[in-house]
């Protein structure tokens, strides 16, 4: 399966290394060409005459050999390499490379490598749990690296927790997922909005939703699965993306979020518009904090609204032939018509409807019930599923539109 792959292999200090000689046969019974970098302390663990032999390689140690001045080149490692898999990667060199030092081998090819990088964390628990590792670990996510999770069970310091390096096989199985996996929608740009959106009335309060962002966020991490390139315009969450999302830009205020749509939408293929957009907000925002000054009870004070800019529509009227777009309609009544109007005025090329009286779907659920209403009027019922297999049905449904569009 993975024959032509190089595979390149970062070996740090930690007792896991024990996995690493048979992760290496692995690569190797897949057909992949494997070379293996160490840091010093990992050879404390496994030999680099077991690495070598395994692999069929040369191991490389040290950016140079003191004996005769040769010198390893860490910028053809990097450059030979279709995959960088730093395994196990110990804190410390988790908080090396998240904070880009370079005083070893693999440190140096970290930083020379272009190839996608995988990093399978091993350590103790409690090393593992410390606000430093998961800052490094959250960094280097955000960094666009693919995080191989340790696993949970009993640990070398015989603590019992999440810590261990993940299985080989299924290292392996990440990799190969990697480079097999189905991309239909590799190429298309997508635009996805979620959240709600906050307009201040004073300096600590605002008018806002329950939106939580789940839904948003589902569909972008689907389209980024599938291959797309996802840039996430996400209000006010407390959700984190996975690496696989190119950009994810946070806005608070509906105004905010409608500038950074305008900004990418000319180079995007398909919008969709999951956020819970505020329709109103506050003509007066003070600058302080409104304090109360009347009896319980008694009338305190009235704020007046404006209308918001319809994000959707305004993108809507840009539309090109080329382009798609889709959005979600939340309606406490009359829901297919309201949906088919402002499908229609919006210029859309699918609505997704909300029904806000539904159980266990829209703000906030994990789950969620939806109609999929067509410019034809036709409609669909996605029956009560997960947000994540909501996203699924939805991304089946664009990529049909993409292709009726393309031809
Ligand atoms: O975030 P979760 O907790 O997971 O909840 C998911 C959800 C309920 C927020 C989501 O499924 C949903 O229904 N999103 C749309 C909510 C909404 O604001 O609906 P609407 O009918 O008011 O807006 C219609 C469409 O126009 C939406 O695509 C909205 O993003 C867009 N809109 C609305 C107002 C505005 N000023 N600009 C817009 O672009």
């Amino acid at each position: 399966m993975l024959k032509g792959k190089n595979i390149l292999i970062g070996v740090s200090g930690s007792i896991a290394a024990y996995k690493i000689p048979y992760l290496v046969r692995l690569f190797i019974k897949e057909g992949a060409s494997v070379k293996v970098v160490m840091t010093p302390v990992a050879t404390d663990f496994v030999t680099p005459l077991t690495l070598s032999t395994l692999s069929n390689n040369p191991i490389g140690l040290a950016a140079y050999d003191p004996k005769d001045g040769s010198w390893n080149n860490h910028i053809e490692y990097g450059e030979w390499a279709d995959v960088y898999l730093i395994a196990p990667a110990s804190a410390n060199t988790i908080a090396k490379v998240a904070n880009g030092q370079s005083d070893n081998l693999l440190t140096c090819v970290y930083l020379a490598a272009r190839c996608p990088v995988f990093i399978a964390p091993a350590m103790d628990l409690d090393m593992y749990k410390h606000s430093a590792t998961q800052e490094n670990i959250e960094k280097l996510r955000n960094r666009g690296h693919q995080i191989i999770e340790p696993t949970e069970g009993h640990l070398a310091s015989g603590l019992c927790g999440a810590g261990r390096l993940e299985e080989p096989e299924n290292i392996v199985e990440r990799v190969r997922n990697f480079f097999f996996e189905k991309k239909p929608l590799k190429g298309k740009r997508f635009l996805v909005t979620a959240g709600p959106t906050y307009e201040p009335i004073d300096a600590v309060r605002f008018v806002g939703n329950f939106s939580s962002g789940k839904m948003g966020f589902a569909i972008a991490e689907e389209a980024a699965k599938r291959g797309a390139e996802v840039v996430l315009v996400a209000g006010p969450v407390s959700l984190s993306i996975s690496d696989a999302i190119s950009k994810r830009v946070d806005v608070t205020t509906a105004k905010q979020m409608l500038d950074v749509c305008q900004n990418y939408f000319s180079e995007s293929d398909i919008v969709i518009g999951v956020a819970a957009v505020a329709d109103f907000s506050p003509i007066e925002k003070k600058g302080v904090k409104l304090s109360k000054k009347g009896a319980v009870g008694s009338p305190a004070f009235s704020i007046d609204l404006l209308h918001t800019e319809d994000i959707l529509f305004s993108l809507g009227k840009q539309k090109s032939e080329k382009q798609l777009m889709v959005g979600f309609a939340l309606e406490s009544e009359n829901l297919l018509e309201n949906a088919k109007r402002k499908l229609k005025y919006k210029n859309l090329d699918m609505i997704v409807a909300n029904s806000a009286n539904e159980q266990d779907s829209g703000f906030n659920s994990d789950t969620n019930r939806v109609k999929f209403v067509f410019p034809n009027e036709e409609t669909k019922d996605s029956g009560l599923k997960s947000k994540k297999e909501i996203a699924s049905i939805i991304l089946d449904e664009i990529q049909i539109l993409e292709t009726k569009n393309s031809n």
